[in-house]
Parts: C-alpha cells; structure tokens; sequence
C-alpha cells in the first residue's frame, strides 16, 4: 500500500536508522507448523523461504524464527543438542543461507531464536557431565545432592518448574540431581561459570557471522539463579512443591551475564536482540536491559498484556467467566509505555505460540472478520515494533479438538493434563479447559489453502488443523476476497510503514481517552499531527463519548460512521483508525 515517495522515505527511514527495528513490522514464525516443503508432515525452511514473497507483500520486514537448531523435540525446538547445526527435519545450513539471502534481498530481516539457559540432556555438554563428574561439562549444569529423608531420596529444594514437576532430576543411580526449571529433558546451564558463558559467546558469534540479523533470546530472565538454592518460603501444592520465579528470575547477576554478553558478542554489530523476560519484571527494570543509555540488548518482551481475560489456569471457570478486562489491557500497555518510551524501545504482540490464538482471546469466532482486523487496528498504532504471530492475519482460532489425545505433542500440555487429572478433574473438562489455554492452539498448521492439511503439508502433521480452512479461514480464499481480514492487515500496515503516522507514533505522545470505559480501548497520539484509535472489545453495541473533530477514517472495519452528539455507536468489535484535524 506504500506508493512512491512515502516508500522511498520509509525504505530510508529504515535503512539509516542506527535502530532500524523501532519502525520494522515483525512477524513470528514458528518453523514446525509453518510450511512443509517435502511432505513429512513437518515445517521446514524450504517452505519458510517459498513464503518470504508472501510476507514481503503484506509488508512484513523483520522476522522471528523460532528455534531452528539440531535438537531432539522434547520441547519443540528449545531443547538443543547442536547449537552449530539445523535441525535436520528443517533442513541444511544450505537452506539457511537460502533463506537467509532470498529474505535478504527483499528485505527482510530475521533473527534467531536462541536459547542460553538451557541445553537438551542429549546435548554433548551434559552427556559429558553425566559421565564425568569431573569433566569442566559438569561445571556448565546445576547439580546438588538430594536429601535423605526416612530413607528416601528427595530433591535438594523445594523448587517447582514451568513443566508442573520438581525442578531437580535424579541422575539415576547416584544421590545428585540436576536442575531443569522447564521439562526434564531441558538441564539449565549455570551461567556463573566463565567457561559456560564463553561457549555461548562462540555460539552467538556464529550466528551473527552467519548473516543472522539478531536474536530472540529464549528464556533470558532466568540466566542467573539463587545459588544458595533454599527452600521457597511460599505456599506450596500438594506435592509440596512451590512454583517461585523469584528464585531464578531477573535476578542481579542476570544484568552482568548481559553487560558481558553485550561486550563480548554484540558490540559493534547492527543487530536486535529481544529477551524473553516474561511477567515477572517491572517495566523499570526492564530498562536495566533494554535502555539506550546503559541497556544490553534492544528490546525486551514482558507478557503483562497477555491473558488479560483470566483464562490463564481457568479449569474450573465457565466460559461467561471469560471476559476482556479491557481496562487493565489499556493499564498494562500504559504501565510499559510511560516508563520506557522515551528510554527504550518496545516490542508489541498480542500473542505468540505459548498462548492460545488471540482471537478466541480477545477476539470472538462469531465475529472473525470484525475482531480480526480491531485486534490489529489496536495493535499497530500503539507505540512500539508490533510482531503479528502467524496465522493472525488471516484470522485463525483455537481448535476444537474432541479428544485430549489430539493435544500429545506437546510436552507442556501433557504434563498439564496429568496434574490436572491428579487433582480430580474429568477427561471433558480438561478437554473443554485446553480448547482454551493451551498452547498447542497456536501450533496447528498454517493455513494456506483449501486442500489437505490446509494446506501446510502432504503429510500427516503432528496436530491436526483446524478444520475451518475449509471455511474460508485460509489465504488463498483471503487473498481474493477485498475484505478479508488478510488484505486488512496488508492495508493496515501500508498505513502504519508511513512516514507522518511513524512519526507521530515515535515522537508524539500517547494517551488513552476515557480510561475507564469498560468496553473500549482508545488512544490518541498527539503532536503535529494527530492520529486516533477507537475500538470496542465487545460483542455487542456499545457507545463512546468523543469531543475532538474528525478530519478523514483511515481504517475502519464497518461500513459508514455512526456518530450523534459526540456519541459514537459502536457496533460489535468496531474500532477505527482516524486522523484529525
Ligand atoms: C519460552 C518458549 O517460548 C517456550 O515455548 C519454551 O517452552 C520455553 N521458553 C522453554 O525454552
Ligand atoms: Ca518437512
């Protein structure tokens, strides 16, 4: 949508900019479920680069890959065992660089996801470490004695991880145990030993040499641990297990591994580095990572936006209990944007393929189109570089799976299942729960088209696709129809690569008007020129009070403008896109 001197300046804009990523559009891959390019039922990086002219034209121009390396897919990827090889049910480093000079070329960005704080247990460091105690690998892991009580063996603390287990394996055999904050098959390695780090700085290095434009850095708030490994003084469950992140997130020492890692690997290259810092970090500590003054890396993703309906941990709410809190939305994205936005720059996403689609999130499925195209309305304008998770732009949604069984395949999901079958709950419900929270909703392949698989591969994927690519949930029918969510989304974000609205969205200010309407999220940045979003999170009509002059709509996902008195009607997830006067 970009025409002639607005692209030229864009391309610009970019190009000279020292942080060219504050006006990229990204776009998350997550390689398995992407596309399948030799029908073993498996994404691959053939079908990633077969789809780069695709993403070139809906504007996309930074991308983030999920984790490509040689790895035995206990947890999909993040669990590696050669950091210095693709994984070869994606491919070659051949088709790395393929991929890597045709993205290039069209100028699209990619970086990395790479994960430093832990290995797969078939890494070669920690079979090293297992068969040698005194091999510098066993130096590189976290492991401790367990304790002996009535004769039996248990771990040394009691630290639960991600996974719903103890943190702590047994090394079978012997009286030690080594530690895992995510799934077993996943040890953490011990960023306190100098050895460990400068493996990882060779690591990096080699990706970045490599053409890599940077990294999405897995995990990151978790490097640095409590090394006294005490018992959580917090409530436990009923295995006695407590599920404490402050005992090995965002902790001190984190932000010197990062200084260090700033020095040693990233000082002097043009490359945008995101740590996953998750929910656990304020936005002022945040910048103790990510400001321009004296921060590591270039961005950091929190998850404070995310689940803001109360679906997370849900089993035993009622789907009328899941509802958009819309003013601690509007809170949350504010809370990041007045700390950092002057200091820092700032991803934006709804969601990524952790979460459930956000469209059954905030989004409804009777209203696809509608809140399809509110949700990135919402999005794009607010200030940051916003990621469109794949899939969100042609409108997909959870699956509706009616077995429990289609969930395998998904480690995190298993181990949920077993926790919640162990605390008394039924097949159906836990059914009915992950439909709506796991995370394996985001995973199912991509939808291409209408034919088998949607699409994705002649194969037999690992989860089924959702079945409404057969109703038009695909981009193929999408791309032919003029008001599909996917020519939308092109649209949109011609709309938003422009200079003045850049503009206005990097040096304006942001404010939100009418804090605490319940039902609608509006913003306004102000400056020289002024542009305004207006959306309604509901699926019903509401009405919003607004007292500035309107000069044209850019965006609207509605036909005609209702507005009386300064009242607006909002139709079911109407929103706008308006510049004023
Ligand atoms: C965060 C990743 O996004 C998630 O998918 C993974 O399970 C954990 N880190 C562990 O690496
Ligand atoms: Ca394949």
């Amino acid at each position: 949508m970009l025409l002639g001197r607005e692209k030229a300046f864009y391309n610009t804009y970019m190009e000279n900019s020292t942080r060219w990523w504050q006006n990229a559009i990204g776009y998350i891959i997550y390689p398995e479920s992407f596309k399948d390019s030799n029908g073993d039922g498996i994404g691959d990086l053939k079908g990633i680069e077969s789809k780069l002219d695709y993403l070139h034209d809906l504007g996309i121009n930074l991308i983030w890959l999920g984790p490509i390396f040689a790895s035995p897919m206990d947890d999909n990827g993040y669990d590696v065992s050669d950091y210095y090889k693709i994984n070869p049910l994606y491919g070659t480093m051949e088709d790395f660089d393929s991929l890597m000079n045709k993205a290039h070329s069209l100028g699209i960005r990619i970086i990395l996801d790479l994960t430093l704080n832990h290995t797969s247990d078939e890494h070669p460091w920690f079979q090293m470490a297992i068969k040698d105690e005194n091999s510098k690998e066993r130096g590189y892991y976290y492991f401790r004695k367990g304790k002996r009580e009535n004769g039996k063996l248990l771990p040394p603390n009691n630290w639960k991880g991600f996974f719903a287990s103890s943190a702590w394996e047994n090394v079978e055999g012997t009286d030690e145990f080594y530690l895992h904050i995510f799934s077993k098959k996943m040890p953490d390695t011990n960023w306190s030993n100098p050895l460990l780090r400068e493996e990882y700085f060779t690591i990096s290095s080699f990706w970045l040499d490599k053409g890599a434009d940077g990294f999405r850095l897995d995990a990151l708030a978790h490097l640095s641990k409590d090394l006294s490994f005490s018992d959580s003084s917090n409530p436990a469950d009923n295995n006695g297990l407590v599920l404490d992140t402050s005992k090995f997130s965002n902790r001190p020492e984190l932000y010197d591994y990062l200084k260090e890692y700033e020095q040693r690997v990233l000082k002097g290259r043009d490359v945008c580095t995101i740590g996953e810092v998750g929910g656990g970090i304020s936005p002022t500590d945040s910048l103790k990572l990510s400001s321009y003054e004296n921060g590591s890396i270039s961005m950091v993703f929190n998850f404070d936006t995310v689940w803001n309906n109360g679906a997370f941990g849900s089993i035993s709410k009622r789907d009328d209990e899941i509802k958009t809190d819309v003013i601690s939305l509007k809170s949350n994205f504010m809370k990041w944007y007045n700390t950092c936005h002057d200091k820092a720059d700032m991803p934006l996403y709804w969601c990524n393929h952790d979460h459930p689609r956000v469209l059954s999130q905030y989004g409804s499925v009777q209203f696809r189109n509608e809140s399809a195209k509110m949700l990135l309305t919402t999005l794009l304008f607010l200030y940051g570089t916003p990621f469109i998770y794949n899939g969100d732009e042609i409108g997909m949604s959870n699956v509706n799976y009616d077995s429990i069984d289609d969930f395998r395949g998904d480690k995190a999901t298993i181990d949920e299942v077993k926790e919640e079958r162990s605390l008394g709950f039924d097949d159906a419900t836990i059914l009915h729960y992950l439909c709506r929270n796991s995370r394996v909703n985001a995973r199912t392949p991509m939808q291409w088209d209408k034919s088998k698989n949607a699409g994705f591969s002649e194969g037999n994927p690992k989860f089924k696709a959702n079945l409404n690519f057969n109703d038009g949930v695909n981009v193929y029918d999408e791309m032919r129809d003029p008001w599909s969510i996917l020519n939308f989304y092109e649209y949109a974000i011609g709309i938003r690569k422009g200079s003045i609205i850049s503009q206005a969205i990097n040096e304006g200010s942001l404010e939100i008007l009418d804090y605490n309407h319940p039902d609608v999220f509006a913003y306004l940045h102000s400056g020289q020129h002024k542009y305004c979003v207006i959306s309604s999170f509901r699926p019903y009509t509401t009405y919003f009070t607004f007292l500035y002059e309107i000069g044209d709509v850019l965006l609207h996902n509605y036909d005609g403008v209702i507005i009386k008195d300064h009242v607006f009607t909002l139709r079911p997830f109407e929103s706008f896109l308006l510049r004023l006067r």
